[in-house]
C-alpha cells in the first residue's frame, strides 16, 4: 500500500477548505491533489465537503459533483464511467485504483485523492503517460502472422482461446505499472507490468507467428529483469488481473528455450 500523508517537511501545501452547504446532513471530506505548472507555485491538497445525501456512491462521482459545482479548474480524467476505459485511475485512500469503481463508502476518514504515484504531473491529477504508452507501442501490440489471412475469423480451439483470459480484461489504466517499485525506479527502462502483460497477451495467443521475436524483445536484464516478485501490481488491479504471473510466464518461456 502506498499511503500519501503530508509529512512536517512536504512540499505540498495545504490548500483551500471548501465548506459544504448549509443544512448538509451527510458531509464527508475530499482531500485531492491539486497542481497548476503555469502557476510557478507547488501542489497543495484542497478539502472540499461533500454532502453524500446529494451524491452517488462512487469517489468518480464526487469528484464530478466537485468538478461540476464547486470549482471548474478541478482537472482529471475519466470517460466510461464504469470501469472499462482505464482513465480514472488515480492513488485513492492509499492504492492505485479506478475511481469509478470505488465505492466512498468503503473509505473511512477523509478521502484522499493522489494522481498515480511517481509519474510526472501534468496538472491535478492527470500523470503524463506518454511513456508507458511509448513502451506498450515498442511490445508491437497487433497480430503477426506470416500465413495468408483466412477468408473468414482466424480460428481459435476454446482451450487457446482461454489462455488469453486474464489479459484481454487489462484496461491499461496503469494502476499497476505506477505500483511498482521496479518502475519508479527504473522506468525508462524497464517496461513494467502492465506491458509484460500485454506482451504475454500476444505471446500466449495462438494466431500469433512471431512469439520467439516477442520474446527476443523482452530478453533484456532491464526491460523483463527488473521484476522482482514483490506483487504490488498485482494487489492492486482494480480489475483482480495477474500482471506477476504473466511475467513469471514470459521469464518460464525464455528459461526453457535457453
Ligand atoms: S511483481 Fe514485478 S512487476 Fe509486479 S510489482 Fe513486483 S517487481 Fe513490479
Ligand atoms: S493489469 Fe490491471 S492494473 Fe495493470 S493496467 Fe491492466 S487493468 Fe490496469
Ligand atoms: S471512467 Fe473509465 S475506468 Fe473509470
Amino acid at each position: 500500500m502506498v499511503e500519501f500523508n503530508l509529512p512536517a517537511n512536504s512540499k505540498v501545501m495545504r490548500g483551500k477548505l471548501f465548506k459544504a452547504l448549509e443544512g448538509a446532513k451527510d458531509i464527508k471530506r475530499f482531500k485531492v491533489y491539486r497542481f497548476d505548472p503555469d502557476s510557478g507555485e507547488n501542489p497543495r491538497l484542497d478539502t472540499y465537503e461533500i454532502d453524500l445525501a446529494t451524491c452517488g456512491p462512487m469517489v468518480l462521482d464526487a469528484m464530478l459533483k466537485i468538478k461540476n459545482e464547486i470549482d471548474s479548474t478541478f482537472t482529471f480524467r475519466r470517460s466510461c464511467r464504469e470501469g472499462v476505459c482505464g482513465s480514472c485511475a488515480f492513488n485513492i485512500d492509499g492504492t492505485n485504483t479506478l475511481a469509478c469503481t470505488k465505492p466512498i463508502k468503503d473509505i473511512r476518514g477523509d478521502v484522499k485523492i493522489y494522481p498515480l504515484p511517481h509519474m510526472p504531473v501534468i496538472k491535478d491529477l492527470v500523470p503524463d503517460l506518454s511513456v508507458p504508452y511509448a513502451q506498450y507501442a515498442s511490445i508491437e501490440p497487433w497480430l503477426k502472422s506470416d500465413t495468408p489471412a483466412p477468408t473468414g475469423e482466424r480460428l481459435q480451439s476454446p482451450e487457446e482461446r482461454k489462455q488469453l483470459d486474464g489479459m484481454w480484461e487489462c484496461i491499461l489504466c496503469f494502476c499497476c505499472q505506477t505500483s511498482c517499485p521496479s518502475y519508479w525506479w527504473n522506468g525508462d527502462r524497464y517496461l513494467g507490468p502492465a506491458i509484460l502483460l500485454q506482451a504475454y497477451r500476444w505471446i500466449a495467443d495462438s494466431r500469433d507467428e512471431a512469439k520467439g521475436e516477442r520474446l527476443d524483445n523482452v530478453d533484456d536484464p532491464f526491460r523483463l529483469y527488473r521484476c522482482h516478485t514483490i506483487m504490488n501490481c498485482t494487489n492492486t488491479c482494480p480489475k483482480h488481473l495477474n500482471p506477476g504471473k504473466a511475467i513469471a510466464e514470459i521469464k518460464q518461456l525464455l528459461l526453457k528455450r535457453r
